[in-house]
C-alpha cells in the first residue's frame, strides 16, 4: 500500500461533515480503490466546536483556512465552505502551494472558474468539481469522460431541487407558489433566503459549468438567460397538464449552427418524457449526443452524503491520477485548451423553441381570429389551442395556445401586438416548451 494521502478539509457544514463521515465509514473500500489510505489531517471551519466528537483526535482543527495552505504535508484540499470569498482566495492559494483541489462550489466556478482552471493548469495541479452540479449525480464525469466520443447536441436538466419540490407540490396539491414556498421553508427544504433557488441563479451556475463541459468553451455566466419560478400561476400548471405537459424549471444549453443557447426558465416538458416525472427535490439531466442519442441521469442533487459521494469520487480520481504527467491527466473541462475557441452565445431573441401562451380575451366573435392573424403575420404556427367558456358573470375567458418551433424574437413581437388589442386583458403569459426529442 502506498503512503497515505493527506487531505485538508475547508468547511464542516452539511457537506463537510458528510464527507468526513463517508470517508471514515467506507475507508476500507476507498483504500482499495485509491491504492492508499485517504486521511483528513486538518479541518478549517468557522466553528471548530462543531467537529467535537465527530472527527479523530489526530485531526487538527482550526478556524483559519490558512493553516491548511501552510501545512506542506497536505496533498489535496477539499473546499466545501461555499460562497465566493474566502473560497476563491483559499483555492487560488492552495493551487499556488501545489495542492490539488476538490470543490463543490458552483457559484464560485460559474463566476471565477476560468481564472481557477488557468491557475491550476499553469501550476500542474488538478481541480475537480463533480459535487458542484447535481450533487451526487455524476454528470460531470459523464459529460467529460463517458460521452467523450460524442458531439453533444443539447443538455437539459432539473438541477435545482428546491424549485422542483415547489413545482411538484404546486401541481400535486393545486396550491399557489407563495403557499408552497412558505411550507418548504417551515419544513427546512428551502433556505430562509431562497432567492438563488427560486429565481434560477443556482440552476444557472450549474448550467454554465455543464455547457462548458459539453461544448469545450470557457464558462460564461453572463451569457445565461435566467428566469425563475416566482409568480408561476397554478392555472398554467393545470392547463399544461391538460395539454399533456409538466412544467419544470429547466437549465437548457443547445448547440445551434450559429452558436449556443444557454437559458434557465420554467419549461413545459411532455409528460411521457422520463424527466417530466422527476418529482420533489430530485435532480435529473438529459444529454443528447450524436452517437449515443439520449442519456438520462437521475438522483439526489443535494444533501450531506449524496454530495459527499461526488466529492469523494473526485478524491479517488485525483489520487489515481496524481503521479501522471499533467498532459496525461483528464482535462478539467474535458477539452484541451478550451480557451482557443470562445464560441458564440446566442441572445434570447435568437432562441428557437416552441411556446405556451395564455391570453385573457373577450369571449365574442372575431377575437380569436385577430390573435391567430397576428401569429400568421409573425410566421408562428399554432399546434394546439384550448378556449374555456367565459366564467359565469364575466365576458372574459382564457385561450391557451401551443406553438410549433418559432424564433423567440417573433413570439415577443406577436405578444406585444396581441396585448395591444382592446379585446385582450392584461399580459399574455408566455412559457417555453421543450420537446427534448
Ligand atoms: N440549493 C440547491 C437545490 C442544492 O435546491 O438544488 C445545492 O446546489
Amino acid at each position: 500500500m502506498n503512503k497515505a494521502i493527506r487531505i485538508g478539509l475547508a468547511g464542516f457544514g452539511t457537506v463537510g461533515s458528510g464527507t468526513y463521515a463517508v470517508l471514515e465509514r467506507n475507508q476500507h473500500d476507498l483504500q482499495r480503490r485509491a491504492g492508499c489510505p485517504l486521511t483528513v489531517t486538518r479541518i478549517a471551519c468557522r466553528t471548530p466546536a462543531r467537529t467535537e466528537g465527530k472527527v479523530s483526535s489526530d485531526c487538527l482543527v482550526s478556524s483559519d483556512w490558512r493553516d491548511i495552505i501552510d501545512d506542506a504535508n497536505i496533498d489535496v484540499v477539499i473546499e466545501v465552505m461555499g460562497g465566493i470569498e474566502p473560497a476563491r482566495t483559499f483555492i487560488l492559494a492552495a493551487i499556488d502551494a501545489g495542492k490539488h483541489v476538490i470543490t463543490a462550489n458552483k457559484a464560485l466556478l460559474a463566476h471565477h472558474g476560468n481564472e481557477i482552471f488557468a491557475a491550476a493548469r499553469q501550476k500542474g495541479v488538478m481541480v475537480m468539481f463533480e459535487a458542484a452540479v447535481a450533487g451526487g449525480v455524476p454528470i460531470i464525469k459523464t459529460l467529460r469522460e463517458g460521452l467523450a466520443a460524442n458531439r453533444i447536441e443539447h443538455v437539459a436538466g432539473i438541477i435545482n431541487g428546491t424549485s422542483n419540490y415547489i413545482l411538484s407540490t404546486m401541481r400535486e396539491k393545486g396550491l399557489a407558489f407563495e403557499e408552497v414556498l412558505a411550507d418548504a421553508q417551515r419544513l427546512g427544504y428551502a433556505e430562509a433566503d431562497p432567492t438563488f433557488d427560486i429565481d434560477g441563479q443556482d440552476a444557472a451556475h450549474k448550467l454554465c459549468i455543464l455547457a462548458s463541459l459539453a461544448f469545450g468553451i470557457p464558462i460564461n455566466f453572463d451569457a445565461c438567460h435566467i428566469e425563475g419560478i416566482r409568480g408561476l400561476d397554478p392555472r398554467d400548471i393545470a392547463f399544461a397538464e391538460e395539454l399533456g405537459y409538466r412544467i419544470k424549471l429547466l437549465g437548457v444549453t443547445k448547440r445551434r449552427d450559429n452558436g449556443f443557447e444557454l437559458r434557465v426558465h420554467p419549461s413545459l416538458v411532455p409528460k411521457r418524457r422520463l424527466i417530466a416525472n422527476v418529482e420533489g427535490v430530485m435532480n435529473s439531466v438529459v444529454v443528447k449526443g450524436d452517437a449515443v442519442d439520449s442519456v438520462l441521469l437521475y438522483g439526489r442533487g443535494a444533501g450531506a452524503e449524496p454530495t459527499a459521494s461526488a466529492v469523494i469520487a473526485d478524491l479517488v480520481d485525483v489520487v489515481r491520477m496524481m503521479d501522471a504527467a499533467t498532459e496525461h491527466q483528464v482535462p478539467f473541462l474535458g477539452f484541451r485548451l478550451p480557451e482557443d475557441e470562445c464560441g458564440t452565445w446566442l441572445a434570447m431573441g435568437e432562441t428557437v423553441t416552441s411556446y405556451y401562451l395564455r391570453v385573457r380575451l373577450a369571449d365574442r366573435a372575431g377575437v380569436l381570429a385577430d390573435v391567430t392573424r397576428i401569429f400568421a403575420e409573425n410566421d408562428i404556427s399554432i399546434e394546439a389551442l384550448i378556449q374555456r367558456e367565459a366564467e359565469p358573470g364575466s365576458s372574459m375567458t382564457d385561450a391557451v395556445m401551443l406553438t410549433h418551433s418559432a424564433m423567440e424574437a417573433s413570439v415577443v413581437e406577436a405578444i406585444a401586438a396581441i396585448e395591444a388589442l382592446d379585446t385582450v386583458n392584461g399580459r399574455v403569459v408566455m412559457l417555453r416548451k421543450e420537446e427534448l426529442n
